[in-house]
């Protein structure tokens, strides 16, 4: 059996780089996508794939350059995120920031996830990395464009799965806890390996069957 292949967004650092030098570990053939390659601290064993999650002209590319190079994809981690609006308010978001955050943590994700479907067999798995701050069931007031966004991709993540359920493709949210990452800060409470633990549980753990779940930790949570 050929290695499985996974494509994982953001992966030059914080959770996608965990994430991507794990797989790595379990022999997975990474793909790790970045969006400037040059800056990038080698990750050994995996191959770098230029993507910017932002630039439809770059998504398109890295789905050509998969075909070309693998013919395939078994498993997309869209773990890429910003979060530019950590002090904000809703009643003074700027909606250059909303656009910003709307187009990199789930416009992205969609469009990577529509160029890449194509190339995955039956077996494959989408997984959406999300966050606590994006649940309706939990009210925020906290960053209302990263939580907007996170929703919306909860939201994205519901439609996919349902899509490509007669595919046999699994589409699934995760929250990967409050991390210590350049994003969430040297005070919260996660190391890295717990938080790619949460995010890796869908990727190695989870069967197949289980699609159109919000998750941490393995543990289904509300949307
Ligand atoms: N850390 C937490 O506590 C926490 C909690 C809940 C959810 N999450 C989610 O977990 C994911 C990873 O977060 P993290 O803490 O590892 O964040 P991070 O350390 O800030 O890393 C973010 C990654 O996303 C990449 N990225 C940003 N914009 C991009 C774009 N337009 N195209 C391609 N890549 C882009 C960055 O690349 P560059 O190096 O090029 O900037 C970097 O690799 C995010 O989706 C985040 O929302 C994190």
């Amino acid at each position: 059996m050929p290695a499985p292949i996974a494509l994982i967004t953001g992966a030059s650092r914080g959770l996608g780089r965990e994430v991507a030098r794990r797989l790595v570990e379990e022999g997975f053939t990474v793909l790790a996508g970045v969006r400037d390659p040059a800056r990038m601290k080698p990750l050994p064993g995996a191959e770098v794939q230029p993507l910017d999650m932002c630039d439809p002209t770059s998504i398109a590319a890295a789905a050509a350059a998969i075909l070309a190079r693998h013919g395939r994809l078994d498993v997309l981690v869209n773990n890429a995120g910003i979060l530019l609006d950590q002090m904000g308010e809703v009643l003074t978001l700027d909606p250059a920031v909303l656009r910003r955050t709307l187009e990199t943590n789930a416009l992205g994700p969609l469009a990577l996830s529509q160029a890449l479907t194509p190339l995955m067999p039956k077996g494959g798995r989408i997984v959406n990395v999300s966050s606590g701050g994006g649940q309706l069931s939990v009210p925020s007031n906290w960053a209302p464009a990263y939580c907007i966004s996170k929703t919306a991709l909860n939201a994205i993540t519901v439609q996919l799965a349902a899509a490509l359920k007669p595919r046999g493709i699994a589409v699934n949210a995760v929250c990967p806890g409050w991390v210590r990452t350049d994003m969430g800060g040297p005070e919260a409470p996660r190391s890295l390996q717990q938080g790619a633990d949460s995010i890796l549980w869908l990727v190695l753990k989870a069967g197949p069957e289980i699609s159109g779940g919000f998750w941490r930790d393995g543990q289904r949570i509300d949307w």
